[in-house]
């Protein structure tokens, strides 16, 4: 058997973009510490993450929450790169924005904080970021207002208007903002490899148990029902596959800097329409009639120019975005 290139963290392993990180990393032929949450009441099925193929040698569990920012250490010991990627995802409000984004920005630092003692090991930090890090903003802002304008890695969501305007996904936005800040920060204060990725709407196959957000956020798109973002009329995309390469791709780089936004297809309400209805007639779209009534929220792409440069290859399109997510909503009976 061909040696392992090395141990590696993942952190949220139960996730969508997690397991599929995870599912690649074993493929090129990585050991694989994963990090998930303790469930003991309900004993969790993680055998979606043990039958990958080489998990049962190659990838091992760990328990870890960002409530305890310590509880990370053993997972990163001995790596060579640490993913961090678990986040918490409260849509509903269920707690207070400044509970959730001490326990992010804890959890985070926490990590990177064990990344700094296993500074033998431990070569570089990729953190997943998210365009709600940038596309926020007051709409008098004087830069984000030109239709043209290119967004790239200098945009910041403005979290200010964020938690005055309470947008859709407002609270997680301000996390992900503020978080993205601080381990950037850490980073560069305490001399440790620290670069971001910031994926915009991930689409497409899924190998976790439970409907991704960003699934149900981006086939609402199509199929007319307000997701956890509201009703989107036109919104950034980007293949699961993609994120979960462009992860591995950073780790592999010589010599990555800093933020790097990841995002493939800008996909309008018609756009996404077309591809399910060609695909899947049996699905009824009721989006385009409804159209007409709502008032939803245009989102801009994001420019993916610096990781392209950087030598990273989009490979997927729209049709296998949507064509993988409604085969796998399908498969575990979401559809
Ligand atoms: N999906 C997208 O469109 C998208 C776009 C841009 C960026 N991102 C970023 O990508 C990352 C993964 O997102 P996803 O879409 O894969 O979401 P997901 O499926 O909901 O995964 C989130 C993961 O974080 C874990 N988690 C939540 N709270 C935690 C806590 N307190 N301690 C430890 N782990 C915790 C979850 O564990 P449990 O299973 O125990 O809940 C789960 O493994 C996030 O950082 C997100 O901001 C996602």
């Amino acid at each position: 058997m061909e040696e392992s290139k090395g141990r590696v963290c993942v952190t949220g392993g139960t996730g969508f973009i997690g397991s599929w990180i995870i599912k690649n990393l074993l493929q090129d032929g990585y050991s694989v510490n994963t990090t998930v949450r303790s469930n003991p009441e309900q004993k969790r099925d993680i055998s979606f993450l043990t039958n990958l193929p080489g998990a049962s040698q190659n990838l091992q569990i760990f328990n870890a929450d960002l409530s305890n920012p310590g509880s990370f250490s053993a997972a990163i010991e001995g790596c060579i790169g640490v993913f961090h990627v678990a986040t918490p995802m409260d849509f509903e409000l269920q707690e207070p924005e400044e509970v959730v984004t001490k326990r992010t920005i804890d959890g985070a630092l926490g990590i990177l904080k064990a990344c700094l003692n296993n500074s033998n090991t431990v070569k570089r930090v990729i953190y997943t970021s998210s365009s709600s890090a940038v596309l926020y903003h007051n709409s008098s802002g004087k830069d984000y207002d030109s239709e043209e304008v290119v967004l790239n890695e200098d945009f910041w969501s403005d979290v200010n208007y964020l938690r005055a305007s309470k947008v859709d996904g407002w609270s997680y936005s301000v996390s992900k903002t503020l978080t993205e800040k601080a381990v950037l920060e850490f980073g560069e204060q305490n001399g440790l490899d620290v670069v971001t990725l910031v994926p915009t709407f991930v689409l497409g196959p899924f190998i976790c148990p439970k409907l991704p957000s960003s699934v149900l956020a981006s086939l609402s798109l199509a199929f007319g029902d307000e997701g956890p973002f509201g009703w989107l009329l036109q919104a950034p995309m980007v293949h699961v596959d993609d994120v979960a390469r462009a992860h591995i791709f950073l780790l592999e780089h010589p010599n990555p800097k800093g933020r790097y936004n990841c995002s493939s297809s800008l996909v309008t309400v018609e756009t996404i329409s077309q591809v399910v209805s060609s695909k899947y007639p049996e699905c009824q779209l009721s989006m385009i009639d409804k159209l007409k009534q709502i008032e939803g929220t245009k989102l801009q792409d994001l420019s993916s120019k610096k990781l392209i440069d950087a030598g990273f290859v989009f490979e997927y399109g729209l049709e296998e975005m949507v064509d993988g997510a409604i085969r796998c909503c399908k498969e575990k009976g979401y559809m």
